[in-house]
């Protein structure tokens, strides 16, 4: 089998470790440094489409509305929220290692079809937390992907982003009607019931790593009433 060649390092700000970029053939793997392991790998991205499949289905028709994607990992929530949208939508992609953006310019972005190349893509580099800070209605649909699950994973500081504050402030961000959908590698019933004390109504999805099969991934969709 081929060996796995490391294409790249990157130091996550604020001492959040480091991620390593790495590929073998076709198939690429972003992990963290040490023993937290893989935060994603192309061959199973099922649940990263579904994502904003579902995060997008009440806007799919809608014109003009705006999309946050946080963050750009592989790119394949950004593309599939791009096809899943009209042609008037833009989507904006916050990103808080600005090399994940970088190797999404080279042989990494080869894997959902260079996104970033879309005229429709809009990038922050920045923590997508700084983006809920105004709390003005900014957003028809929110898709959230930045850890395993609901609590910091890739930096211990994105913890604070499920905190009840920090849900008060995305509600506020979204346009009535909007939808914050948050990707987890696992069922947490105490977020469903988080979200519904910062006023959302609550649907919990369960879906498939990988074309109907693989591990169970759940989509927690939230909506601003
Ligand atoms: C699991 S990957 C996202 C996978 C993505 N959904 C896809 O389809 O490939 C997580 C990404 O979120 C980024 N990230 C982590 N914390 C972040 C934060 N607070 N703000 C913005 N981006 C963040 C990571 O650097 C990484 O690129």
């Amino acid at each position: 089998m081929t060996p796995w060649q490391l294409l790249g390092t990157a130091d996550i700000p604020n001492n959040g470790g480091t991620l390593r970029l790495a590929q073998r053939d076709k198939e690429f793997s972003i992990s963290l440094q040490g023993v937290r392991g893989e935060l994603m790998n192309s061959r199973m991205h099922s649940s990263e489409l579904a994502l904003a499949d579902l995060g997008c289905a009440p806007i799919a028709n809608t014109e003009k509305a705006a999309v946050l994607v946080g963050g750009m990992g592989m790119g394949f929530t950004l593309a599939a929220a791009l096809k899943a949208t009209t042609e008037s939508t833009k989507i904006t992609v916050a990103e808080l290692v600005p090399e994940v953006i970088e190797w999404n310019k080279g042989p990494l972005g080869e894997c959902a079809g260079f996104p970033l190349n879309n005229p429709r893509t809009l990038v922050h580099l920045r923590d997508v937390a700084e983006l809920f800070q105004d709390q003005k209605p900014a957003f028809n649909a929110i898709l959230l992907d930045v850890d395993n699950g609901p609590e910091g994973f890739t930096r211990a500081d994105n913890t604070s982003l499920y905190s009840l504050d920090s849900l008060h402030a995305i509600r506020s961000t979204l346009h009535k009607g909007g939808v914050l959908a948050v990707w987890s590698a696992w069922h947490d019933p105490a977020f469903t019931t988080q979200l519904k004390k910062a006023k959302f109504k609550v649907d919990v999805k369960t879906v498939r790593a990988h074309k109907g099969k693989g591990s169970k991934h759940t989509i927690y969709l939230a909506v601003k009433g």
